[in-house]
């Protein structure tokens, strides 16, 4: 068994106990099992064997150095939505051609470096960013690789701050303006048009969006090969979600089911971006219970060393994520809220959650975080960012050490 999973009562990580790391590591911490993260590649990796295509590990999911190096081992390509990401794909030894650049803000200096590097494709999102790519390759006398990212106007169904593929969102190219642009800029000496691009939310459980988003790249990748533009591939991005609280949802080979057929037809070749089905549920974040209180009402509040600065996805989607003692108790249950040290009502992990009654000291796993938790850290309140640690063939590493306030008050003057 690979994962997080009881053993004799104690919550272990790929059979490593999560007490142990914790005592030895302090908290709040994030532990990540490599085991699942392989094994979960390998799955999307296998269910798509039948079509040429290659995985692009949207590194905002997760870029923590040594989790980037792991999918570098497997094969793995990325999806870098920054000229951080960027850097740090080549630092985890990632080769241009392996990197797409997606983004819908990118910058002079961050186009001149993907154009520079000879990325595998930037993914662009607008006729003012291709000029800006034409102009900026040209005058290096070279011509960027470029995917059109196509705004399909499909709704994700997923939580609207993660929903991209409306037209009425800042995503993409309007896909009634797509052929049109694309024509014009095919004929440009800075640009190579070599794709196209579309990425319609995350966390996606219903899989018909993504299929309607595949269906509608095709279309317009055959107009376009009408129009005598050479389409190497769709990139149909990211988006298969998990299950956060144990209802079922498509597995790797659903989503090839859904996908494949959209576009066997077509011969061409796809990417995929995957991010948070891969890493979410090989994360989990312990925390040491601070304090447990009885507000008047009888409401009861755990109190826990980790908060929104941890991990700010319940606060900021109201996403729900397990919330399970390390050890287990007999004590009788009670119904509490489980929440962080933070100035802010809002900072709260869990609601409503029913559990043998903790007590201070006690060991908490906020489970299914591996995904969108470390790296969207703050340092709100003087908070140091949690170290990070990779259980791995039985044993663990510090992939990221604790900061600590020298670490913070270092870039100030
Ligand atoms: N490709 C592109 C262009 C993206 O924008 C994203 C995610 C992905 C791929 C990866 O999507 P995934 O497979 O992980 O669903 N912070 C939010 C999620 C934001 C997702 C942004 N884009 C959360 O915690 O739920």
């Amino acid at each position: 068994m690979t994962g997080f999973f009881r053993q004799h009562g104690t919550l272990v990580c790929d059979g490593v106990p999560l007490s142990r790391i914790a005592r030895a590591e302090g908290t709040p911490l994030y532990v990540y099992s490599a085991a699942t993260i392989v094994e979960r590649y390998r799955a999307i990796d296998e269910a798509f064997a039948s079509h040429p295509h290659t995985l692009h590990y949207a590194l905002k999911a997760n870029s923590t150095l040594a989790i980037a190096r792991l999918f570098r081992g497997l094969g793995g390509n990325v999806d870098a939505n920054s000229g951080g990401e960027i850097d740090v794909a080549l630092r985890a030894g990632f080769i241009p051609p392996q990197i797409v650049f997606t983004g819908v803000g990118k910058t002079q200096a961050e186009l001149a470096q993907a154009i520079e590097l000879g990325v595998k494709s930037i993914n662009a999102e607008s006729d003012g960013e291709l000029e800006r790519i034409d102009a900026l390759a040209r005058a290096r006398q070279t011509r960027a690789r470029v995917a059109l990212r196509v705004n399909p106007d499909i709704d994700a169904r997923s939580h609207p701050h993660i929903s991209t593929g409306l037209k009425t969102n800042k995503f993409g190219i309007a896909l009634d303006r797509a052929r049109d642009i694309a024509r014009r800029f095919s004929r440009r000496e800075g640009i190579e048009i070599v794709g196209l691009h579309a990425h319609v939310g995350s966390q996606i459980t219903d899989l018909e969006p993504l299929t309607g988003a595949a269906r509608a790249l095709v279309a317009l990748a055959r107009e376009l090969q009408d129009d005598g533009v050479r389409i190497e591939h769709l990139d149909l991005g990211g988006g298969l979600g998990i299950s956060y609280d144990g209802s079922p949802v498509p597995s790797a080979r659903d989503y090839a089911d859904a996908l494949l057929p959209a576009v066997r037809d077509s011969g061409l070749a796809i990417i995929l971006e995957p991010g948070r089905n891969i890493v979410a549920p090989a994360g989990a974040l312990l925390s040491e219970v601070v304090d447990v209180k009885e507000q008047p009402g009888g409401k009861l509040f755990v109190v826990l060393d980790a908060g929104m600065t941890e991990l700010i996805r319940p606060m900021m989607y109201n996403a729900f994520h397990r919330i399970e003692p390390v050890e287990t108790a007999s004590t009788r249950e009670v119904l509490v809220d489980v929440v962080g040290p933070l100035c802010e009502s809002s900072d709260t992990l869990g609601k409503d959650r029913r559990m043998p009654r903790p007590e201070a000291g006690d060991l908490f796993a906020v489970l299914d975080a591996g995904a969108y938790g470390a790296v969207m850290a703050s340092n709100y309140n003087r908070r140091p960012m949690p170290a990070e640690v990779l259980v791995e063939n039985g044993t663990y590493s510090v992939i990221k050490r604790r900061q600590t306030i020298d670490d913070l008050v270092a870039l100030e003057s």
